[in-house]
């Protein structure tokens, strides 16, 4: 008997949101660990690997033979959903990639998409892009959470097609937190509405509480660009100086508002 995988927070996070008994297939599986794990833990009944580089296919299929678990995981080389069938699994996990990448691979065979009901992913950028590209797609918002790793904060959603926020959910608590926050600091509600879906609606809703260290970063990022910024007196860098210190402005209320 193998011993069980043991997994960091951000993977440990990840398998939380699996639901017990599906299938699953993890996307850019590269050393499988996670479906190993779940499969070991019996929290899933099989498993699909995917991924498009040699190497981590390679690494995934020795996980598999030395788990002794190749009757119920398969490892299969190729971009996204393409080496999937449609029906083969219910249940989708995309970690550790763009949130670019992750929503081209969703696109990637529709007739796959028609039957999955869960979907777990992990973007390392552009997480408001897929807040707003899944919801208007029937998508609904089971939970979504942050977890530190190593230093680095990662946030997880798990869209599922029957339990959760649906988007008219989420447009009704971003209103309200519109208010709240406009309330207590002086922003313009007309831009405020971006950095909720950029923070995360339901993560401002909760104030999660790794959310201030989030908003740190971000305005450590802006502070870097303006200071990058060669100090011309062209009109557009002077604009967009402007801009990010205005932005700055707007994160430090938000923060405000959650620590009060
Ligand atoms: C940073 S690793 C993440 C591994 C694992 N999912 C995790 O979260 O720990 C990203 C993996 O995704 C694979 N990958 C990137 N784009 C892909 C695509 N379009 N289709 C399949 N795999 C992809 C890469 O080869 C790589 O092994």
């Amino acid at each position: 008997m193998n011993k069980l995988i043991k997994l960091g927070p951000r993977l440990k996070a990840i398998a939380s949101f699996v639901p017990q008994g599906t299938s699953l297939a993890d996307i850019g599986t590269d050393h499988a660990h996670l479906p190993v794990h779940l499969l070991q833990a019996k929290t899933i009944v099989k498993a699909i690997g995917v991924d498009n580089h040699q190497g981590p296919y390679e690494s995934a299929l020795e996980t598999v033979r030395a788990y002794g678990l190749a009757d119920v995981m398969e490892i299969r080389l190729g971009d996204g959903l393409v080496p999937l069938q449609k029906g083969e699994v219910e249940t989708l996990v995309i970690a550790g990639m763009g949130g670019k990448t992750i929503l081209k691979i969703l696109q990637t065979n529709p007739p796959v998409m028609e039957k999955i009901n869960t979907l777990i992913l992990q973007p390392q950028s552009y997480e408001d892009q897929v807040r707003i590209q899944l919801l208007p797609k029937g998508w609904k918002l089971k939970a979504e959470c942050l977890v530190t790793e190593e230093d680095l904060n990662y946030i997880i959603f798990c869209f599922s097609r029957f339990e959760g926020y649906s988007l008219i959910d989420i447009e009704k608590i971003c209103k309200e937190l519109t208010a709240d926050i406009t309330e207590s600091v002086p922003i313009p509600s007309s831009v405020l509405l971006r950095f909720i879906w950029k923070l995360g609606p339901l993560l401002l809703w909760h104030k999660d509480k790794l959310l201030p260290n989030i908003i740190d970063q971000i305005i450590q990022q802006r502070q870097k660009i303006i200071k990058s910024m060669t100090k011309t007196e062209r009109n557009e860098v002077k604009q967009a100086t402007k801009e990010l210190h205005a932005e700055i402005n707007i994160l430090e209320g938000i923060k405000k508002w959650l620590l009060q």
